[in-house]
């Protein structure tokens, strides 16, 4: 099969994770291309639930290559833990996982940096995982970074670490914090380095070698569109690009690689952390979504913020991302609202403004022009076929392709893999659906 980008195009926790590991019968590899373990992907098998922070959604699968890309940022010591439980679950971690020598380590003054940032911030904090990431970035643009490449060289990863750390301590100092010692670091990294060195690879020449040898690779997106941090509702954002150009920088592929996109949405919108969210409720159908979506992070336990539908937001991730085909998610969340809204545009003063703006100081002002829609009864969740939707299910759909302009190609009625509607002829030339349905 040809190459899959699966992308989030809200903010974040459209069900990403049951989407890639629905699909990963039909490719040979699956790749992360950015973001850390800020990420929770929820996949449940045999109705056990695995949240994958780091390894790709696929390794849940046996005999896929999970690859980690240069424009991730790993953390050692989340990566071991992640890789304990999978194999507490039988899954077996060896070989089938790559960790590219260029992407950068999150190491422990980056979350005690962020902590401070967001409490110097108070009110403006952005509602970060708290996980190390954005300071992770931060460093790795500033030319300081430390890369999982040198922990294979142990003199390298020792004077990195002493200047890193002699650097950083000046500012905990000024702040009163307690310093850190170079040495206790350089040990805990080289322990990492022990457990971690037989996973790091040129991922960009091993994805090359395996692509002239015919493997196919689904490239796993992280966060959202609105989380990117140049195309999302900035400085509400995460610190790396989640959008489409993410994947060539994250995993040193050519964009000609990226063969197709298929974009992951979810029946309405969530938000977790701070930022705009123009089509966020207050009222009691908000609380409604949070209760039964089970709107709460996989990473941080934090309630999702919840809201309409907003066509406005999703089409602007449609064009960044050059999406034609969508995997709309939960809307079993919706069954039995007697009427709904979308939105499909925002009065912004004397404006109505239908395309997106990323400042979230006129986001934060935008008043959502919404189009009222009726809903349906449901439940949706046991119906194996387009044609078995109620009408008003079907009328959603159509309201939303009609304003997105793109086709929904797959819809998820629920958590488990069997609860998934495909469309199958939209569907046959991306992906080998007798190999999906077969692992179902
Ligand atoms: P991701 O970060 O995009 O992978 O999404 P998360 O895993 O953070 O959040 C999605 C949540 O919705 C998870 O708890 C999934 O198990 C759940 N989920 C995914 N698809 C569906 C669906 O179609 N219906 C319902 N009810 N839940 C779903
Ligand atoms: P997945 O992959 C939802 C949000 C945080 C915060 C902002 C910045 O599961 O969809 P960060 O720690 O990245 O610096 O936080 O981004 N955020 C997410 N929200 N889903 C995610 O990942 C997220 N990753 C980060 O809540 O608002
Ligand atoms: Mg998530």
């Amino acid at each position: 099969m040809a190459n899959l980008l699966v992308i989030g195009t809200q903010w974040g926790d459209e069900g990403k994770g049951k989407i890639i590991d629905l699909i990963t019968p039909s490719f040979d590899i699956i790749a992360r291309y950015q973001g850390g373990h800020n990420a929770g992907h929820t996949v449940i098998v045999e109705g056990r639930k695995i949240i994958l922070h780091l390894i790709p959604s696929g390794i849940l699968r046996p005999g896929k290559l999970c690859v980690i890309g240069n424009g991730v940022v790993v953390h050692p010591k989340a990566l071991l833990d992640e890789i304990t439980e999978l194999e507490s679950y039988g899954i077996e971690i060896d070989d089938n996982i790559a960790i590219s020598k260029d992407a950068h380590l999150i190491m422990p003054y980056h979350s005690l940096m962020e902590r401070m940032s967001e409490e110097r911030r108070g009110a403006k904090r952005i509602g970060t995982t708290l996980r190390g990431i954005g300071p992770c970035y931060e460093d790795k643009a500033a030319r300081r970074g430390i890369k999982a490449g040198d922990l294979l060289d142990l003199t390298v990863l020792e004077e990195k670490i002493q200047d890193n750390v002699e650097e950083k301590n000046i500012y905990l100092k000024a702040q009163g914090v307690s310093q850190l010692s170079p040495k206790e670091v350089f040990e805990q990294y080289n322990r990492y380095a022990s457990r971690i060195k037989n996973y790091i690879k040129d991922v960009s020449l091993l994805l090359d070698e395996k692509m002239k040898d015919d493997q196919s690779v689904l490239f796993e997106g992280a966060q959202g569109t609105l989380l990117d941090v140049d195309h999302g509702t900035y400085p509400y954002v995460t610190s790396s690009n989640s959008t489409v150009g993410g994947v060539s920088t994250g995993l040193g592929v050519s964009p000609d690689k990226i063969h197709s996109v298929l974009g992951v949405t979810k029946a309405y919108t969530t938000r977790v952390g701070e930022g705009p969210f123009p089509t966020e409720i207050f009222e009691e159908a908000g609380k409604i979504l949070l209760q039964r979506g089970n709107e709460f992070g996989a990473t941080t336990g934090r309630p999702r913020r919840c809201g309409w539908f907003d066509a406005v937001a999703v089409s602007y991730a449609c064009r960044v991302n050059g999406i034609q085909k969508i995997a709309m998610t939960k809307p079993d969340v919706l069954d039995g609202f007697e009427e709904m809204m979308i939105c499909v545009g925002y009065r912004y003063k004397q404006d109505l403004l239908r395309h997106f703006p990323t400042e979230s100081w006129i986001l934060n002002e935008v008043v959502p022009e919404y189009k009222k829609v009726r809903g349906w009864e449901g439940p949706i969740s046991d119906l194996k076929a387009f044609s078995d939707f109620p009408e008003g299910f079907k009328d959603y759909i159509k309201t939303i392709e009609d304003l997105i302009e793109a086709r929904v190609v797959l819809v998820s009625t629920g958590m488990e893999r069997k609860d998934t509607v495909f469309r199958k002829e939209d569907l046959r030339p991306w992906l080998d659906l007798e190999k999906i349905e077969a692992e179902l």
